[in-house]
């Protein structure tokens, strides 16, 4: 199994703060935004991974990250020129890749606890594809998922304007080696981009998609008001581990 971190994109709503640098190197508390992907891939017993970034902040991560040995693991980096959407990872990855699995994680998930589950989902994955999902308050901004009452999926939205339910898919995924051909095939959606909920549309029609429900916390801290709740989230947590 190979990991993938996405760390690319202009983090626009971010600024100013991402005039500063990536928005995956600023600070959730006490360190990178990035440290924490990081650990759910060496948590799950990853070891070498690909951190994609954007160009002009490629020395800001290779400062910071180095070669992995830190870590225990072993860093490549690519260089992503645009962010033309989150599948051009696995065109990008693909000789990265090779014959292999792959897991995907977002630079700017953060996965909290249940990391036994989250694991599990990952050592034990053979064939197919499997993602998170999770109940939000506002699932217009993310992937949305909607189960049947048998519980099998029924559909996938990107960004729905009338989202059809609560439960959205987290930005950590996990692929057999179909993804890349998978990617290669796919077409810009309206907004221009390549949408990772095409390639799980693919997947799900191909009676190929799992997903696991997560009940730990999650983040996703690309606004300034989820950076700040996954930041005083992480402090709290911290604190009572300390008392
Ligand atoms: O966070 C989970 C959500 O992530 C999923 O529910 C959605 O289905 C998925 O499309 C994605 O939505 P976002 O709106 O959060 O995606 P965003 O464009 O913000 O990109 C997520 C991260 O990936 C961000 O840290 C920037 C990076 N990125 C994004 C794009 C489009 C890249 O590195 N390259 C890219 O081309």
């Amino acid at each position: 199994m190979k990991g993938i971190i996405l760390a690319g994109g202009h983090g626009t709503r971010l600024r100013p703060m991402t005039l500063v640098t990536s928005k995956q190197l600023l600070p959730v508390y006490d360190r990178p935004m990035i440290f924490f992907p990081i650990n759910t891939l060496i948590q799950a017993g990853i070891k070498d991974i690909l951190i994609i970034v954007a160009p002009d902040r490629a020395g800001d991560f290779l400062r910071v990250l180095g070669s992995g040995k830190n870590w225990g693991v072993k860093f490549t980096y690519e260089i992503q020129d645009k962010p033309s959407g989150l599948p051009e990872a696995f065109i990008i990855g693909s000789d990265f890749i090779d014959q292999d699995s792959v897991t995907m994680i977002l630079g700017d998930n953060i996965v909290l606890g249940r990391e036994e589950e989250v694991r599990r989902a990952i050592t034990t994955f053979t064939r197919g594809n499997r993602v998170f999902a999770t109940k939000v308050s506002d699932p217009g901004r993310f992937g949305v998922i909607e189960f049947d009452k048998n519980h099998q999926v029924k559909s996938i939205e990107e960004k729905p304007l009338r989202p059809k339910s609560d439960y959205i898919i987290m930005g950590l995924y996990i692929f057999d080696n179909q993804v890349v051909q998978i990617a290669k095939s796919l077409i810009p959606s309206a907004r221009g981009e390549l949408e990772i909920t095409d390639i799980l549309k693919v997947y799900l029609s191909r009676q190929e998609l799992d997903v696991k429900l997560f009940s730990g916390e999650w983040f996703d801290t690309g606004t300034p008001d989820s950076l700040l709740r996954a930041s005083n989230y992480v402090a709290d947590h911290q604190r009572d581990q300390n008392t």
